[in-house]
């Protein structure tokens, strides 16, 4: 505040090294979510601290950090003086470097924040639940995005993937994993009961459905089952020829609830396979057991380019796919798409 009692000013322009600019609200906003509020196509994939997609070298003007040991920075960017835009919030107006992709897609769609109130909440498996939330009308997405929740009282905010088609009445459905000890998943199972409001802020994300003709191939680890569901609904809702391969990996034979989700959606133009990594030995269980990223070798044809690629969950899941459709079978990069839940 000045001597004459007047708030500082919120809004900030953010100027870009070498052309664009954009204003951040910093009462409400980081310079990553003011950026794509802009409609800016800054660089980003987690939007909480985790990746490292957002750093940024701040040329001039100050910022408040977020999260000062977020790990997406490493001692070495730390030291080079880099920080990311999506834990850093304008303190006035500043000038920043960063590489901004003028031809990367525009996805259409800027996130917009808005109160949801928890509809419902149906239990999947021991620790898996859909909560679904109602939204304003028209808050739209596109399968295989997430939004990020405002939960009372945890530090930070918490990526969740919807799992529906936007359109569904004003409905966003999510499929959380409860994490022991985790502070935003049991905030969301143990104290946020149906007609309580939560700020919701989306859509985000780029591994999003993309039209095509080649057979879509669904990768899902746990959790990663939401935006996979959402893809899948979104290749079946087309109407046209293109065929899912959904493969679903569980731990146990206590997670197959999960595995109820997609059989409704099985028919002749999508197949289902369930992987469990660690079967219990007691209880029966016929189908493959392993890594779910291991039984894509029973695609017709192998992995090929011949299908597009989408898959979501646990980082070390999502790296050796990577491995495996890059560097083994040479998938071109458009064909892949991903979350790392991080
Ligand atoms: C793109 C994306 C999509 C995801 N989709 C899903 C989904 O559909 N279903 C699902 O179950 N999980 C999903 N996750 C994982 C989810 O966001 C949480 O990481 C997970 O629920 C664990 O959160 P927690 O609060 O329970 O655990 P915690 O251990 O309490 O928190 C873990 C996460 O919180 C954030 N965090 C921790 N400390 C701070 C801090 N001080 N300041 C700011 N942020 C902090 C970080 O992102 C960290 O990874 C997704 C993650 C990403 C990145
Ligand atoms: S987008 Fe900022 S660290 Fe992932």
């Amino acid at each position: 505040m000045n001597a004459r009692g007047d708030l500082p000013p919120r809004l900030h322009r953010i100027e870009v090294e070498g052309g664009s600019a954009f204003e951040v609200d910093s009462g409400e906003d980081t310079l990553l979510r003011g950026a794509l509020r802009a409609g800016l196509a800054f660089p980003y994939e987690c939007s909480v601290g985790g990746c490292g997609s957002c750093r940024f070298e701040l040329l001039d003007g100050e910022v408040r950090t977020l999260w000062a040991d977020a790990p997406g920075l490493s001692a070495r960017d730390r030291a080079r003086g880099r920080r990311l835009a999506c834990q850093s919030q304008p303190l006035g107006d500043c000038r920043i470097r960063v590489r901004v992709d003028a031809a990367a897609p525009s996805v259409g769609m800027v996130p917009r924040r808005m109160q949801g109130m928890l509809a419902s909440r149906r239990d999947l498996t021991p620790d898996m639940a859909e909560f679904a939330f109602r939204v304003p009308p028209g808050a739209g997405f596109l399968p295989g995005q997430y939004a990020v929740l405002h939960l009372p009282g945890v530090v930070g905010v918490r990526a969740y993937s919807m799992s529906n088609l936007a359109g569904e009445e004003g409905t966003w459905r999510f499929i959380v994993r409860r994490v022991p000890d985790g502070r935003g998943s049991t905030t969301l199972f143990d104290r946020t009961g149906v007609g309580s409001c939560v700020e919701l802020d989306g859509p985000y994300g780029h591994a999003h459905l993309r039209p095509g003709d080649r057979d879509v191939v669904c990768v899902a680890g746990g959790s990663g089952l939401g935006p996979m569901l959402s893809v899948a609904r979104g290749v079946l809702a087309e109407g046209g020829a293109r065929r899912v391969h959904f493969f679903l990996g569980l731990r146990t034979q206590h997670d197959l609830g999960a595995r109820d989700e997609i059989a409704t959606l099985v028919g002749p133009r999508l197949q289902a396979t369930t992987v469990l990594s660690a079967p219990l030995p007691g209880l029966p269980w016929d189908g493959p057991a392993g890594f779910v990223h291991a039984a894509l070798a029973a695609l017709p044809g192998g992995v090929s380019d011949a299908c597009d690629y989408y898959f979501a969950g646990p980082p070390p899941m999502v790296e050796a796919l990577q491995d495996l459709l890059v560097i083994q079978a040479r998938v071109p990069h458009g064909q892949i798409h991903f979350d790392r839940f991080v």
